[in-house]
């Protein structure tokens, strides 16, 4: 993929490293790929960030012709930055397109333009331990059209931003309360998929949580409202009797790359991992009689979101003492140790930017 590149003229102040919040700061400039039907995908380029400019019937702010993805760079202690398995969210962005019928992008392509980006804003990656370079990735149907069919066009586009913790507590564990009213996603809809739809159709069960005092809500299957699917924006896994209990990718979950990389870290520690089908009803009993050990959120933006309050139906049960587990620890030190480039990688998870 040939890319041109247009350096800004004016490029902006860094923000206050240490006080980076998430999706605060954007960085100087951004990749965009376009794609026409009939021609395919053309004319990459790196451009200043700034507006876009589109037709204000094109189809993503009518019918929510868009997917994306969520990633990060590091920067390590000898100078080097480094993507983590990148390959797993070019996969990604095709499996969400795909549902939307939108056109594949070649994955090389992605891989290829998050790097180009990355490299061009290197002073850009944050220094600070647990801070990192956010990447989103989107894909967008541009066309002005307003019956409901396939867009003709659309754009890739890449935007970056320095980012320090999603969630202000940290690594403190959240309150989560367990939402039996509203529903994320159903089997056979978008669940499985990064589409913008799916965290529109979220925000307002986060509102509600809030307002009775918990940060995120535990989602339930959106047909028996029985089994767990998701925390928040994450994945969630609970340390049940010493072995981590997770929801099987049943079509209304998002296959997370945090949620592969703590399986795989965890069956290479001989730790049991059961992905299936877990009952609030289980998890209330667990809770109740001591077994259920940890549970903690696994994304992208968070990496290892500890729970340290689960309120199921009225009942308030505390999880460890409201205190983060040991493995939930670990394995939040292995992951981040990996991708800053502390610890050895086994996996061979990272690439190097250059
Ligand atoms: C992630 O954890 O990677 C997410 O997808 C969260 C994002 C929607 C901010």
């Amino acid at each position: 993929m040939q890319i041109t590149i247009q350096k800004s003229t004016n490029p902006k102040a860094k923000p206050d490293w240490n006080n980076l919040g998430f999706g605060v700061y954007y960085t100087d400039h951004m990749f965009i790929l376009d794609y026409t039907e009939g021609i395919g995908w053309h004319d990459a380029r790196i451009v200043p960030y700034g507006d876009l400019s589109i037709d204000p019937a094109a189809m993503v702010l009518h019918y929510a012709i868009e997917v994306f993805e969520g990633m990060k760079a590091y920067y390590t202690e000898d100078g080097r930055v480094l993507l983590f398995r990148p390959e797993k969210n070019a996969k990604r962005i095709n499996s969400s397109g795909s549902r939307l019928c939108m056109p594949e992008l070649p994955e090389e392509y992605f891989v290829e333009a998050v790097k180009a980006l990355v490299n061009v804003e290197r002073d850009w990656v944050p220094k600070q331990y647990g801070t990192s370079l956010y990447i989103r990735p989107f894909m967008i149907g541009t066309e002005p059209h307003l019956g409901v069919r396939k867009s003709k066009t659309y754009q890739f586009i890449v935007i970056l931003s320095p980012v320090g913790a999603y969630y202000p507590e940290g690594l403190d564990p959240v309150k989560i309360y367990v939402e039996d009213e509203y529903v994320r996603a159903v089997k056979g809809g978008t669940g499985f998929t990064k589409c913008g739809g799916n965290y529109a159709a979220s925000i307002i069960a986060q509102y509600k949580a809030k307002e009775l005092g918990y940060t995120q809500v535990l989602w339930l299957d959106g047909v028996e409202h029985k089994y767990v699917d998701e925390v928040g924006t994450m994945n969630v896994m609970f340390k049940i009797n010493d072995k981590v209990v997770t929801p099987e990718l049943s079509g209304s979950i998002l296959p997370g790359v945090t949620r592969d990389t703590c399986i795989q870290i965890l069956k290479s520690w001989d730790v049991p991992v059961e992905e299936r089908k877990i009952s609030v009803e289980e998890l209330l009993e667990a809770g109740r009689n001591g077994s259920l050990e940890e549970a903690f959120g696994t994304g992208t933006a968070a990496v290892i979101s500890p729970i340290g309050h689960l309120n199921i139906y009225g009942e308030d049960l505390t999880i460890g003492g409201g205190k983060i587990g040991e493995l939930s620890q670990k394995l939040y030190d292995t992951i981040t140790g990996i991708q800053w480039g502390k610890l050895k990688d086994n996996f061979g998870w990272t690439i190097e930017v250059k």
